[in-house]
């Protein structure tokens, strides 16, 4: 109880950090152009770990004794991929911090068989721990057999495989944020909206007419925050709603684009209320086809609500034209700087706990980081 106790404490303590620190350039969408604050202590999840050795860099308490011996070879499922490219540059940093060789980072180009392969040429290389963005969840099971058959420890993250997959190997871990969470904020974005225009129900009928940008089908955050955002709504009961059109735009902000138009086509501008967006690209998007409208240009009296996910720099900037209603922060620093430590702490030889990676382990396999809400009253704090 205690110790759950102080861990969320930390994990508040983090966010607040977080806020503090801006350090949301870790989703920014350009690689260039996000220099992320590479300083954001991670947060000790409970007590600080005793030191083992001098060796090696301490970085919010985490010690590697054999720094020059860990050799981390990372797949992402694609490059082109705003979010994950914050998280891949995060990467880059967390291993800086630690003083251990910059990993090497493979695009798998949105192929697994590309992917497996990679896995493969990692394994001949010697790598000493794996770090993999599954580019199909399901392809999870045999990369774990690969590592388990070397012992090499495996941490996933973004897309999670299945529990069965996980528990096969004591070697494998998962970083990443409960989807429902985002979800949950998103949808309580919109409806605190609501609640403050009630012109916002333009028909005046009690419910929420939305359209929904939707993720890749099949992958955690798609389905979860699809349903979540709108149980948000329909469990306060203020409001009802009503689903005009909802499809997928794979993640895409010109995908999602062309997506918006075609409901804005069939359904009109007067009668979609809101629009929910799985992520932030997406919402960006349908935010094009709304100002070739005339909405959503700052002028609030032609203003559709839209939300999104992730807080990428773009998405940040547009909430402050007031272009975008909200997002809910997906943390890619510290889903990036995780990863890392899990893999250098495993690859360094020792147990993976909250105390030698400074995160607090679930089950002694996942790492869950929080998201943040993000609204006009503190997106500033994200910049
Ligand atoms: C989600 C993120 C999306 C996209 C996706 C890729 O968590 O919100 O923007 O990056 O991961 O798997
Ligand atoms: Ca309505």
């Amino acid at each position: 109880m205690m110790k759950k106790a102080l861990s969320l404490a930390f994990a508040s303590l983090m966010v607040m950090s977080l806020a503090a620190c801006s350090s949301s350039g870790g989703t920014a969408s350009t690689p260039a152009e996000s220099t992320p604050a590479a300083s954001t202590p991670a947060a000790p999840a409970e007590s600080a770990p005793a030191a083992s050795t001098p060796s090696g860099e301490a970085a919010g308490g985490v010690q590697i004794n054999a720094p020059d011996d860990v050799s981390i070879g990372v797949c992402i499922y694609k490059f082109d991929d705003t979010f994950m490219t914050g998280v891949r540059n995060n990467m880059l940093l967390a291993a800086e911090a630690l003083g251990i060789p910059a990993p090497e980072i493979v695009d798998s180009q949105n192929k697994q068989a590309t992917q497996n392969d990679q896995v493969d040429t990692y394994i001949t290389k010697g790598v000493t721990a794996l770090a993999v963005n599954p580019v199909d969840l399901t392809a999870a099971g045999p990369i774990i057999d690969k590592a388990m058959t070397e012992g090499l420890p495996i941490v996933f993250l973004n897309r999670q495989p299945s529990e069965e997959d996980m528990n096969k190997y004591d070697k494998a871990w998962y970083v990443g944020a409960r989807a429902e969470e985002s979800g949950t904020m998103s949808g309580e974005i919109i409806l605190d909206y609501f609640k403050a225009h009630p012109e916002a129900d333009k028909n005046g009928d009690g419910k929420i007419q939305y359209v929904m940008l939707q993720g890749e089908p099949g992958h955690q955050d798609a389905t979860l925050r699809s349903q979540y955002c709108i149980e948000a709504v329909t469990n306060d009961g203020t409001f009802g709603v009503e689903e005009l059109a909802a499809d997928t735009a794979m993640w895409d902000k010109v995908k999602a684009t062309d997506l918006m138009k075609t409901f804005i086509a069939s359904h009109g501008t007067d009668k979609i209320e809101a629009v929910f967006a799985n992520n932030d690209d997406m919402a960006l998007g349908a935010i094009e086809a709304l100002k070739a409208e005339g909405y959503n240009t700052g002028d609030p009296e032609k203003f559709i609500p839209v939300v999104g996910v992730d807080a990428t720099a773009p998405a940040l900037e547009s909430m402050s034209k007031g272009e975008l209603l909200g997002t809910v922060l997906n943390d890619g620093e510290n889903q990036g700087k995780a990863s890392i430590n899990i893999a250098a702490v495993a690859a360094d030889g020792q147990e993976v706990t909250s105390e030698t990676i400074g995160y607090e382990v679930t089950d002694g396999k996942y790492v869950w980081i929080p998201y943040v809400k993000v609204t006009v009253d503190n997106y500033q704090d994200f910049m």
